[in-house]
């Protein structure tokens, strides 16, 4: 594993622990946040135009997706067992707004089994972590968007190597201990949050992946208090 790469063996081992977090997800993820989880999610959404058309890659159970209003919305994930929770829980909410139900699609970013130039947004929360091969995604996310669209990331930040070093800390102490109480067991599947996170790349070298790829402008900072980082790339028009 590697700022840009995660193995075959270890990206596999990581789909299988992400599927055991699904009872417990938004549970452990308000706690390691301390609750910003919720603000850094709605600060996503007030950057989408209503009347968009919006992709989320890696949507997990739902959390992010359920709560985009007034637009077309896709969710895209390669564990079915995310999207069967995602599904009537993002559908559900929906219905009560009166707008017409999500499309659930099996996938990975690196091969987006969708059109090209199809989507206003791209939102990609806690996942882009996860990419297998993380410029291959940002490609495909750039092929998917319409000209002048915007793929929006919100993930762990890292701002440089103390910031990371800090970052584990807090991970394998406060949220591995936690997740240990709430999972009952040693091997608790949150350990490859800690896992991803020491290979996780810096906001600068993902800011310049991305220009590389080919996106302009492109802007990446720490959110409050310094927990996460928020990118924003456009696709030029
Ligand atoms: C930590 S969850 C994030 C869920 C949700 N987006 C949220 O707001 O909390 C990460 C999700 O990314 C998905 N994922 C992992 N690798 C991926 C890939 N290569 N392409 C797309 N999604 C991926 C996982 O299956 C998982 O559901």
């Amino acid at each position: 594993m590697d700022s840009e790469h995660i193995g075959d063996s270890d990206w596999s081992q990581l789909q299988t622990n992400l599927e055991a977090t699904i009872p417990v997800y938004d549970r452990i993820n308000r706690f390691a946040t301390l609750g910003q989880d919720q603000r850094w999610r709605k600060g996503v959404r007030a950057q989408i135009t209503p009347g968009s058309d919006v992709l989320e890659v890696g949507c997990g159970p739902g959390t992010f997706a359920e709560r985009i209003e007034g637009c077309e919305v896709t969710c895209l994930d390669p564990i079915p067992a995310m999207l069967e929770v995602a599904r009537p829980r993002v559908n559900n909410a929906r219905t009560a707004r009166g707008e017409s139900e999500a499309t659930f699609v099996e996938g990975t970013a690196e091969s987006i089994p969708l059109d090209d130039n199809s989507f206003d947004f791209v939102c990609c929360l806690f996942s882009f972590r996860d990419f297998q091969d993380k410029r291959k995604g940002l490609e495909e996310i750039l092929r998917v968007l319409k000209p002048g669209g915007k793929l929006i990331i919100c993930d762990a930040g890292k701002a440089n190597f103390l910031h990371g070093w800090m970052g584990w800390l807090w991970m394998k102490v406060w949220v591995g201990t936690y997740a240990r109480l709430i999972c009952k067991q040693d091997d608790h599947p949150w350990k490859w949050l800690t896992k991803t996170y020491v290979h996780f790349g810096t906001t600068r070298q993902y800011k310049k992946m991305m220009r590389d790829v080919g996106y302009t402008p492109v802007k990446g900072r720490l959110l409050f208090p310094g927990m996460a980082v928020r990118f924003i790339a456009q696709k030029s028009e």
